[in-house]
């Protein structure tokens, strides 16, 4: 689904984002927190304020999480399974929010990448946060 371009280009994107990885991830959840509301419901037990220690510490441990699938593309069902089943059993994440935090992910890279983000790192990031997400809900079928 992935052309050999697109996987390196992936690579790139996720371990330059890696070198920023709290201010990306915690603009990511910030975005969703604050256009799709109900998400906020999964971290109550945190505080998700902007710039809050919970919320850079998770938003960094999402972008890592990410560059680790990048780096892993070809196996992405197991290099996941841990996150899989933990957000699936334990947390107990709606799948649909995938799709969310995807998106928000999607306009964090755009914005910060600027001319960086062309068409092509475009399709191959949303390819990408796809078949992630599509793993991350597997356990759920
Ligand atoms: C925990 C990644 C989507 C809610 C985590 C952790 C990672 C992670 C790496 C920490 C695991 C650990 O500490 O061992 C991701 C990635 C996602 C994603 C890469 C999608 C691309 C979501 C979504 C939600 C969510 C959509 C809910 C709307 C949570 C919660 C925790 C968690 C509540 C536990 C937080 C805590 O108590 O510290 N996730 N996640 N995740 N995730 Fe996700």
């Amino acid at each position: 689904m992935l052309s050999k371009h697109e996987k390196e280009l992936l690579v790139i994107i996720w371990d330059k984002m890696s070198l920023i990885a709290e201010d990306i991830g915690s603009e990511a959840l910030l975005r969703m927190f604050t256009v799709f509301p109900k998400t906020k419901t999964y971290f109550a037990h945190l505080d998700i304020s902007p710039r809050s220690p919970h919320l850079l510490s998770h938003g960094k441990k999402i972008v890592l999480a990410i560059a680790d699938g990048a780096r892993n593309i070809d196996s992405l069902t197991t290099t996941l399974a841990p996150l899989s089943a933990l957000h699936a059993y334990q947390l107990r994440i709606d799948p649909t929010n995938f799709k969310l935090l995807s998106h928000c992910l999607l306009v964090t890279l755009a914005a910060k990448m600027a001319d960086e983000f062309t068409a092509v790192s475009h399709a191959a990031t949303d390819k990408f946060l796809s078949a992630f997400s599509a793993v991350l809900a597997e356990k759920y079928r």
